[in-house]
């Protein structure tokens, strides 16, 4: 993906979405308040661009709050005249302190055997959800707690992948319960090891839920500080199953830097927030590539996605991970990075992320 080792480092890959997105972002740093353009004096909250549309959140401190109608009238106009179908909208800044929530809200499951439970999401596809969840898995078991790994990605499980589970069979405990397969020191179930690759999926709604319930409830959990789930993309039925039926005990959501992921990212930061489920904070994956030959960073994705939803919403941003070869080969080979290359700075990145996790969701026990 990333081209061999020592192939030189310049040159950015764009593509045609890319390009209209820096297009409608060029016509947004047109538009002045006071002595500075909206982007450079940090309006922006996020830019979303599919074809002609452009969705644009405008995050205006609270001194513009006057002001607020007209600057959104003009940015519809500019970006109007330009040939965008423009859906503009805006909110006035309020920063709230990052959550520290340990206890999950009441009337719900909790799951037998299981201390904690972490939700690793995205609303956007593609953006290394289930890397960090596998890692991030990993990583907390190298600090010593015992880590149970639950693929909740029904449709596209790719945990079984990223863990070189495939071949690997699941069995039923003499009170007939599903014994987590054991690999780099984590305890995983994965619906990608209990069907076939060829076999259609097309549960819904009470069927996806009912699926949930024999695989979460009757799995032999045993004594687990934590269970990461990795969820699927979106904000959908599996989402709605998951939060709804069992305590989950913080979130954590990926983006990677572009602003067209940020939206999407948006969404699914405000559909935990309305299931009360406690956003622990942003990964930024594929934050920079560095370069293997002087170590530069290039921002191929460009910068600050993660910052600026964290301003949006307030949580702290708890890793960047960079994109580099070693994560996605040793993904591709089922031995994560963090097992495979220690060592290497988004290895170590998603250590920090463990760090982090462990005392947001585990320090009290
Ligand atoms: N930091 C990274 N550096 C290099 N490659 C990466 C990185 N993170 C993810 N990838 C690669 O990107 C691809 C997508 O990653 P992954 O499957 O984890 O995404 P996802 O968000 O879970 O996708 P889906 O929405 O389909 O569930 C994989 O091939 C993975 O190896
Ligand atoms: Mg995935």
């Amino acid at each position: 993906m990333l081209g061999a080792r020592g192939e030189a480092c310049e040159g950015k890959p764009y593509n045609a979405r890319l390009m209209s997105a820096k297009r409608a972002l060029d016509i947004l740093k047109t538009i002045t308040v006071g002595d500075k353009d909206i982007v450079s004096a940090g309006y922006l909250g996020s830019l979303s661009v599919e074809g002609d549309r452009a969705e644009v959140v405008l995050l205006l401190p609270s001194s513009l709050k006057e002001q607020a109608e007209a600057i959104k009238t003009a940015v519809e106009k500019r970006l109007t005249e330009a040939g965008f179908k423009a859906d503009v909208r805006y909110r006035v800044r309020e920063r709230k302190p990052s959550l520290k929530v340990n206890v999950g809200p009441v009337g719900k499951k909790r799951i037998p055997g299981v201390k904690k439970v972490l939700a690793v999401a995205s609303g956007k596809g593609g953006v290394g959800k289930s890397t960090v969840a596998v890692n991030l898995a990993v990583a907390l078991a190298k600090l010593g707690l015992k880590v149970g790994l639950f693929d909740a990605d029904v449709y596209g499980p790719s945990v079984s992948v990223l863990m070189g589970l495939e071949g690997e069979r699941v069995f039923v405990t003499p009170d007939r319960r599903f014994k987590p397969i054991e690999k780099y020191g984590v305890h995983v179930i994965t619906f990608g090891v209990l069907v076939k690759e060829d076999t259609p999926i097309l549960w819904r709604g009470a069927m996806l839920h009912k699926a949930y319930e024999e695989l979460l409830m009757q799995t032999a959990w045993e004594d687990l500080d934590i269970l990461v789930m990795d969820l699927p993309p979106g904000t959908g039925d599996s989402h709605l199953s998951l939060a709804q039926g069992y305590t989950v005990d913080g979130a954590v959501v990926v983006t990677t830097p572009q602003m067209v992921a940020v939206a999407d990212v948006l969404r699914a930061v405000k559909g935990f927030e309305k299931l009360e489920i406690p956003v622990l904070g942003i990964v930024e994956n594929m934050a920079y590539f560095p370069c293997p030959e002087n170590g530069k960073r290039y921002y191929i994705f460009g910068r600050g996605g993660a910052d600026r939803l964290s301003e949006m919403t307030g949580y702290p941003v708890l890793a960047r991970v960079p994109i580099d070869e070693y994560v996605s080969s040793s993904g591709d080979a089922g031995v994560p990075v963090v097992h495979a290359y220690p060592d290497v700075p988004s290895s170590r990145a998603l250590m920090d992320l463990a760090g982090h996790v462990r005392q947001d969701l585990l320090s009290g026990l």
